[in-house]
């Protein structure tokens, strides 16, 4: 309120210096009209609040990679909870619609969600699932995940596996090494500098 008092004054102040005959509309008036017009938007917010219907666009934030991790450890936590004591069984069995990963242990398949599908693409679990049903494929984004797992699972156990003289022990492919804490991995690194500049 006190910014729109300020741009008030500013655009009377504007009014009261230019010297234009009553009736026609000083240009500067136009323009400062809109301006003042502005901060107020917010308190007329339609009934769907920010980012609802009628209501000011939501402000996008940016994500707070402890925030996330804090959500998404709650709801593993959660999840951990409603299968206590089948941890250990395989998360084909535990779950309604595991179709890739389906050996692994279900406590481990939970953690993998959080560590790698989370975290590895800076993401909270509502990002890729509706979370009322874990099971559901509506979502775009848990689709591609799909595809991502798929072409992981390929070059990991065909593509990498036919490279008969690499070393046996390196680092299985994963979300982590390619997407690195982002939904949009780079194809750039840090050019290196010339000592002593
Ligand atoms: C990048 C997208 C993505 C994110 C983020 C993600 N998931 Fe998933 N989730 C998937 C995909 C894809 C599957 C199916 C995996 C498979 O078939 O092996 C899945 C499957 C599941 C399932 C099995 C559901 C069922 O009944 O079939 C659970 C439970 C689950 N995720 C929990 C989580 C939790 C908890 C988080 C957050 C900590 C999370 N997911 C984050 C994509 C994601
Ligand atoms: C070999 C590298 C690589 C691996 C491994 C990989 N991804 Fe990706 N992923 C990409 C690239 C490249 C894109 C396209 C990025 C873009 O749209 O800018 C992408 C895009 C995505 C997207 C779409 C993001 C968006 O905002 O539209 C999702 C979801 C995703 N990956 C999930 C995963 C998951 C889950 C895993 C692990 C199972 C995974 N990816 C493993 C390279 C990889």
């Amino acid at each position: 309120m006190r910014t729109v008092g300020i741009v008030a004054t500013l655009v009377l102040a504007a009014i009261a210096c230019t010297p234009t005959p009553p009736g026609s509309t000083p240009a500067p008036s136009g323009g400062g009209a809109a301006v003042a017009a502005a901060p107020a938007a917010p308190a007329q917010a339609g009934p769907g609040g920010p980012g609802g219907p009628g209501g000011p666009p939501r402000r996008r934030e940016p994500p707070n990679p402890m925030r996330q991790d804090t959500l998404r450890r709650a709801m593993v936590d959660s999840l951990l909870h409603t299968i206590a004591g089948r941890e250990n069984e395989a998360a084909g069995s535990v779950f309604k619609n595991v179709t890739l990963n389906k050996a692994m242990p279900a406590g481990e398949f939970l953690r993998m969600m959080d560590t790698q599908y989370g975290r590895g693409l800076g993401w909270t679990c509502n990002n890729c699932h509706v979370v009322t049903n874990f099971s559901d494929d509506s979502r775009k984004n848990k689709r591609i995940a799909k595809q991502m797992q798929e072409m992981q699972d390929h070059l990991n156990l065909v593509r990498l596996t036919s490279i008969k003289e690499l070393d046996a022990e390196y680092d299985k492919v994963s979300c982590v090494m390619c997407h690195h804490g982002t939904n949009e991995p780079k194809n750039t690194m840090a050019v290196p500098q010339p000592a002593g500049r």
